[in-house]
């Protein structure tokens, strides 16, 4: 399968190199490469379970890898785990704050933690809390907020310090329209100032609207790595998804995609001329869909996996399924 080649970054702040994970039997990470640049996004897409949590969580030093390097700023961040975790600002998938005292309080002990001095850190939060729209939140009980409130306090603490490596570990799952786009502004705002960021989403449309580069991982393997626009020209063509009430025709599996029994997928480069030629065979049938996926990020995940990412989950020990299935 053909991996586009990384784009050359004059400076690279996260490197990654033939990281491996195992858990028990299940090897969750299984030889991935990645490097993030300076002022640069990178949306690392994977349906979950596809190891995003455990290649996020080794970088920052909270779970070993099995094999392989990780730099940040030309440093081993498996070995000098204490020194690269100040350059690291991490807002985890979980989100963290502390219920019983107030919004405020909790980023003024979090930036204490970072090592901040008491003025500059007055000053931070106000900045963080601009730019998340927390400001109004200062004085509420962390515990007291709703879930898209919290989630803008966690990601507001993973910058106090001006990381130079931000990961974001599905920040926006949950996540209200607003929050999800405060969330998505800071990304680029965070980048623009010279950080490089690591941002982890199993929603397609997410990483379309945010326009960066793009990793997708499925089952512990990158799967592909480029511009979300280079990969779609490079991978995908228009499908015609054909769904139906029984068995579909035989006539019409004939060396074909299909999913199950009763699902037929064509790729083609002309949607309207391929349902017209199929018409004859469909005709007394009984359809329950017609579907044409146009060329996305979704049509480059099943050209590459044969299968279709919003049903998709990863678990890396699971043989792969696709292919026509018996009927
Ligand atoms: N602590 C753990 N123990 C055992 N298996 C785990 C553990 N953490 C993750 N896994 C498994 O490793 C795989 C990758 O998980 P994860 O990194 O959380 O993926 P993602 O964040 O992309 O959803 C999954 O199959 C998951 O079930
Ligand atoms: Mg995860």
């Amino acid at each position: 399968m053909d991996v586009p080649a990384v784009p050359a970054h004059s400076e690279a702040v996260l490197h990654v190199s033939g990281l491996r994970k195992s858990y028990g039997g299940l090897e969750a990470l299984r030889g991935v490469d990645l490097d993030v640049g300076a002022g640069e996004v990178v949306a690392l897409l994977g349906p979950n379970g596809a190891g995003k949590t455990t290649l996020i969580s080794i970088v920052c030093g909270l779970r070993r890898a099995d094999a392989g390097t990780v730099e940040v700023d030309g440093l081993d961040a498996l070995a000098r785990t204490a020194q690269v975790r100040g350059r690291i600002g991490l807002a985890a998938q979980d989100t963290g704050v502390y219920p019983v005292v107030s919004v405020r309080h909790n980023l003024t002990l979090f930036g204490q933690l970072a090592g901040l001095e008491r003025r500059a850190l007055r000053t931070r939060i106000e900045e963080v809390a601009q730019a998340l729209d927390i400001t109004d939140l200062l004085d509420r009980l962390a515990g007291s907020l709703s879930g898209g409130q919290k989630r803008r306090v966690h990601t507001a603490i993973a910058l106090l310090h001006r990381p130079r490596l931000l990961l974001l570990d599905e920040a926006t799952t949950g996540a209200d329209v607003e929050t999800r786009a405060r969330i998505l502004d800071l990304v680029r705002r965070t980048a623009a100032e010279g950080s490089a960021v690591l941002y982890s989403t199993h929603y397609l449309a997410e990483v379309e609207s945010l326009g960066s580069r793009v990793v997708i991982l499925d089952r512990g393997r990158v799967i592909a790595d480029g511009d979300a626009r280079e990969l779609v020209a490079a991978h995908a063509v228009p499908v015609v998804e054909l769904s139906f009430a029984g068995d579909v025709p035989p006539a019409l599996w004939d060396g074909r995609i299909g999913e199950d029994g009763r699902r037929i997928r064509i790729p083609t480069r002309d949607p309207a001329a391929t349902l017209a030629e199929l018409l004859p065979q469909i005709a007394g049938q009984q359809l329950t869909s017609v579907e044409i996926l146009h060329p996305s990020l979704e049509a480059v995940y099943l050209a590459l996996t044969g299968r279709r990412y919003d049903e998709a989950d990863s678990e890396p020990t699971r043989e792969n399924v696709s292919g026509v299935a018996a009927t």
